[in-house]
């Protein structure tokens, strides 16, 4: 097996800086080039035929391949842009006007998914029922379950907060939503390619997510996942030719494919497909076990630096209840963090949460060192500047 260190010479971007900002947009594979540039061949030489020649299927062929990585059955999943198209998509299949019309989440969740579910709910007359959170990084699980009813419709919650790295319980949420009746959808954006589960095992019924971040595929390629005996009895609004048993008999009546291509829409967006592959691959081959070994050693090193700093980190301290990435609240982060990057140290700031830190597999302890090391610089600078 080969050493997680021997992966630093598939991703060009480590040697020109320290690249410590997985969280919001992991590295590029050098593969990846090649992969886009048999993109344009196949199109430039193959022209039409590409699609029989493989593009068509490549949604679900790709599906399958993030469902290896998230335990689920393959023709589970399709590719779809983004989280957001995907949230959409599943509420399109929802009545969301009957007296089970509730939807509850937690106040840390993606703001994205948020503004999805309140503009459904002005729209037909949802509710939405909010979970707070009392520290701003974690989410009591206990809360989330009293909030779950026999009114409750859908429970969509993040599986990693993407402002604190707090990763929930979603087995026990999914326990309450399930006895009551709910359908639970879960965000992995911020778990997958970072941490392994199963979704299969979770029991979830929907999930969603995206390559730009642990998975290293680069912007374009999200992805829906359908609890497969769910399939066969749900009818998206949100749909399209695509979602046709027959696509190219363009009938003038829709009939919705008996398989989970009832979950596509539109033209699919190869381009963004032929550049996520080789992250999988990358993630598949490295193995996300070792990927979360390596993950929880840096980010405990890099919390055992902060707190000895008495610098306040926002995430949570215990590793079983922290994803990939460590946030450090530190007085004017944000002209830290660009600080940092004018010295080719890339991090990112978000407001009210603090300075956020994801290393992934190819990282060097080192370059957690350094981190904190220009870190240390650049306060006793704002100090002697106060
Ligand atoms: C938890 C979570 N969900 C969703 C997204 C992104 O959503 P979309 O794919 O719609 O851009 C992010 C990325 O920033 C995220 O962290």
């Amino acid at each position: 097996m080969e050493s997680l260190l021997s992966y630093r010479s598939r991703f060009p971007i480590i040697e020109r800086s320290v690249y410590l900002i997985n969280h919001s947009l992991g590295a590029m594979p050098a593969g990846t080039q090649d992969r886009l540039r048999d993109y344009a061949e196949t199109w430039a030489t193959r022209g039409i035929r590409s699609w029989e020649e493989g593009w068509w299927e490549m949604p679900l062929r790709i599906g399958d391949k993030l469902a290896r990585l998230m335990g689920a059955s393959p023709g589970s999943v399709v590719m779809h842009p983004n989280v957001s198209v995907c949230q959409s998509l599943i509420l399109s299949c929802l009545d969301l006007r009957g007296r089970r019309n509730r939807i509850v989440y937690e106040s840390l969740n993606f703001p994205s998914v948020k503004y999805i579910y309140e503009a459904h709910a002005r729209a037909a007359g949802a509710r939405i029922v909010e979970v707070p959170s009392d520290d701003g990084v974690t989410i009591d699980t206990e809360r989330m379950i009293e909030a779950i009813d026999d009114e409750t419709l859908l429970v969509p919650i993040s599986h990693v907060i993407f402002r604190s790295g707090y990763l929930q319980d979603v087995a026990a949420i999914v326990g309450k939503a399930h006895r009551v009746g709910a359908l639970v959808v879960l965000d992995v954006y911020q778990s997958v390619g970072a941490l392994p589960f199963s979704l299969t095992e979770l029991g979830v019924d929907f999930a969603t997510g995206g390559s730009v971040k642990w998975l290293c595929g680069g912007p374009g390629a999200g992805f829906l996942y359908i609890r497969p005996d769910l399939i066969g009895q749900l009818e998206p609004a949100a749909t399209g030719w695509a979602a046709h048993r027959e696509p190219f008999a363009f009938a003038d009546q829709m009939d919705y494919s008996p398989d989970v291509h009832r979950f596509l829409n539109g033209t699919p967006a190869i381009p963004a497909l032929y550049a996520a592959e080789t992250g999988y691959d990358t993630i598949l081959e490295v193995g996300v076990e070792r990927i979360r070994a390596n993950s929880i050693r840096q980010t405990t090193r890099l919390i055992e630096m902060a707190l000895a700093r008495g610098w306040r980190v926002n995430s949570p301290l215990d590793p079983a209840q922290r994803g990939g990435s460590v946030v450090i609240d530190l007085p004017r982060g944000a002209e830290i963090v660009r600080q940092l990057a004018s010295r080719d140290i890339l991090v990112d700031y978000r407001p009210g949460a603090g300075l956020r830190v994801g290393p992934h597999f190819f990282n060097t302890d080192d370059e957690i060192d350094t981190l904190v090391t220009a870190i240390d610089s650049l306060l006793s600078r704002q100090g002697s500047q106060a």
